[in-house]
């Protein structure tokens, strides 16, 4: 598909609890672009698979799953709405245990394939931000704005146990720490798709920055 030549694609990777999407929400409606996490889709799919009972560990399945599986991202009232072949499992794809499991499918090479293409041809649809792990390295390498955010590891877990206490959730903050090392390693580790900064992306440490900060630094650049 030939692209417009006004068509743009803001470009968010980092780390969980790096604030990009809460960031990316916020970019996305303040220049009225389409917003598209890209983590959603992973999560959408390993929800399926272990539904299904697949193992988690036979790569050729799951790729055959993610090729007859449709994840629809809708954009409503402000929040997004996830749906797996239509079902709505926005809450569905959040829990600690869908949070672990996914490492098991984002790493398989059949699955990640299929979801580029997939964040591709949605990506081309509208002017978009998309937010995740390789959108500046792999998805979109031609992004015309691309951030890589990042922030310490103990301000990372201390942002997540919060949102796992007001979601009403048990959790332990050096527990929720060393879930959170854990998943940095499964993302950099991976052989394909990894997390990355892209050479050409700017990189911005949250560590000590508000949202309504980070927003503003992000629309510095874009404007
Ligand atoms: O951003 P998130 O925490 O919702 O992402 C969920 C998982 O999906 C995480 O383990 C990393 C993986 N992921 C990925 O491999 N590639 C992406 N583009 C986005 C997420």
């Amino acid at each position: 598909m030939a692209k417009r030549p006004d068509h743009f694609i803001v470009a968010i990777d980092g780390p969980a609890g790096s604030g990009k999407s809460t960031v990316s929400k916020l970019i996305a409606k303040k220049l009225g672009l389409l917003y598209i996490d890209t983590g959603a889709m992973y999560r959408a799919l390993t929800l399926k698979a272990v539904r299904q009972g697949l193992n988690l560990e036979d790569s050729d399945r799951l790729a055959d799953l993610a090729r007859s599986t449709r994840v629809d991202l809708v954009n409503a009232a402000g929040t997004l709405k996830v749906l797996l072949d239509g079902e709505d499992v926005s809450g569905l794809i959040r829990t600690p245990e869908l949070t672990n499991d996914v490492k098991f499918v984002a790493r398989v090479g059949g699955v990640r394939s299929e979801m580029v293409k997939q964040q591709r041809a949605i990506g081309i649809r509208a002017n978009a931000v998309l937010e995740g792990r390789d959108i500046g390295t792999v998805v979109f390498p031609d992004a015309r704005y691309k951030f890589y955010l990042d922030a310490d590891v103990a301000e990372r877990a201390r942002r997540r146990h919060k949102e796992l206490v007001e979601s009403n959730r048990q959790a332990d903050l050096a527990a929720v720490k060393s879930d959170v090392e854990k998943r940095d390693e499964s993302d950099m580790k991976r052989s394909l798709g990894a997390l990355k900064k892209a050479d050409d992306a700017v990189f911005i440490d949250t560590t000590d920055l508000s949202i309504d900060e980070v927003v503003e630094k992000i629309l510095s650049y874009i404007k």
